[in-house]
């Protein structure tokens, strides 16, 4: 059954149709006006309805975006490591805490440990907290497994997640996190390879930095992607700059993520590329990283995407509603540069932009009711906003306060 968005206040459009991406320089193009929207099986369809049987939500006083895409995180994963973040503001820095057999290595033991069922249910329950604050796709990926067999099983039980959760889910093999024991680097590169063919992932990935790999791994890795038909994401200048985008601009990079150590001669070369930057204002927040160049990148026309990055290491953050208020303030966005970024050029990231990440006719209809207008959501940081959540044309969320908006 329909349903009939009636009265929102703002409804957060993009300039044109079937644009793939808007780079940042353009994001004050987008549209906040107020129209109805109809959201069905058959998609989105702008304007009042002639005639309607289904339901209808009042949106009066609200704003109505396209649904949110996360498009980092690292679930499924296992467990918390709050203990390290005790030892983190105390100034223990992440790269000591791996090396004292934190950090990954830690998350990659307690997944061994746990059975499927126990990792499938927590992030069943964080899936469904992401929904809630307006997450209607995201991506999983591998990383903790940190065997030939754990990463695989970590791609398994990213789509068995998939497969119970609402969301579209996107998985990628971040086959090169931490160098596994009994490995080098190379050795290590040398065996995933060997995974590849038979690996259902849809992009790959890589950690560059001083406790993790290095650029030429990265290349590899570029080089493994383009010949196995995966899109290259690569977490890249977080703690340490390496001049690793420029290696990953040649590699046919999708997105680089992280940057808050990115060199300002590579923000130039990023903007013009067709390739992402992902920043993850949780991540820097909670590790008291640097503030990445965001106000430049965006000034000079890069796609710029904003995600939780969740994990139980540097992010044990699912909202993005909490994240696009971390950007406003650190970043100096704009409230629509936050949404552009966790919306299209998201999706463009995942390449499901043809089918969703902005709210035009035909698209899924994949939609966030917020309980006021978009300038409140950075405001009142920490606050839930979602009123409301569709997902492909169906009611999955109503916030109780909100429930009489609903006839
Ligand atoms: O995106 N930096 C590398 N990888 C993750 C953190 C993983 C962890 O600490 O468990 C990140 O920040
Ligand atoms: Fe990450």
């Amino acid at each position: 059954m329909s349903v009939w968005l009636r009265d929102a206040a703002q409804v957060l459009r993009p300039p044109e149709a079937h644009l793939p991406y808007l780079r940042h320089s353009r994001a004050d193009e987008l549209v906040l006006e107020p129209v109805d929207v109809l959201a069905g099986e058959a998609g989105i369809a702008l304007g009042a309805p002639v005639e309607h049987t289904g339901f209808t939500f009042d949106c009066s006083g609200c704003a109505v975006l396209p649904g949110l895409v996360d498009c980092h995180t690292h679930m499924p994963f296992a467990g918390w490591r709050a203990a390290e973040y005790g030892m983190k503001v105390a100034g223990v820095p992440y790269e000591e805490i791996a090396r004292r057999g934190g950090g990954i290595r830690s998350s990659a033991r307690t997944l061994a440990e746990w059975a499927d069922d126990e990792v499938l249910g927590q992030a069943y329950v964080l899936a469904r907290e992401m929904l809630e604050h307006g997450t209607t796709a995201l991506e999983c990926k591998s990383g903790y497994g940190l065997s030939l067999e754990g990463e695989r099983r970590q791609v398994d039980l990213a789509h068995a997640l998939e497969r119970v959760v609402l969301q579209a889910v996107s998985v990628t093999g971040l086959l090169a996190h931490a160098v596994p024991d009994g490995f080098t680097a190379d050795g290590w590169l040398d065996a995933v390879a060997g995974l590849l063919p038979a690996l259902d992932v849809s992009a790959l990935d890589i950690y560059v930095e001083s406790i993790a790999f290095e650029n030429e791994h990265l290349a590899r890795m570029g080089a493994l992607a383009a010949e196995h038909g995966r899109d290259l994401r690569a977490h890249l200048e977080q703690f340490s700059c390496s001049r690793s985008v420029p290696v990953a601009l040649e590699a046919g990079a999708r997105s680089v993520d992280h940057l808050a150590k990115l060199h300002r001669d590579d923000v130039a070369p990023l903007a013009d590329a067709e390739c992402a930057a992902v920043l993850l204002p949780g991540a820097e927040f909670m590790g008291a990283e640097d503030v990445p160049p965001a106000r430049a990148l965006a000034d000079a026309g890069a796609i710029c995407v904003l995600a939780t990055d969740a994990n139980p290491g540097t992010s044990p953050i699912v909202s993005l509603p909490l994240i696009a208020g971390l950007a406003v303030r650190r970043y100096g966005w704009s409230v629509r540069e936050a949404l552009l970024a966790m919306t299209l050029n998201a999706a463009w990231v995942l390449r499901m932009s043809d089918r969703i990440g902005s709210i035009e006719d035909g698209k899924r209809a994949d939609l966030v009711v917020l309980d006021g207008p978009v300038e409140e959501l950075p405001y009142r940081l920490g606050h839930n906003p979602v009123a409301a959540v569709i997902l492909d044309g169906v009611i999955v969320h109503v916030r109780p306060d909100q429930a009489w908006r609903l006839v």
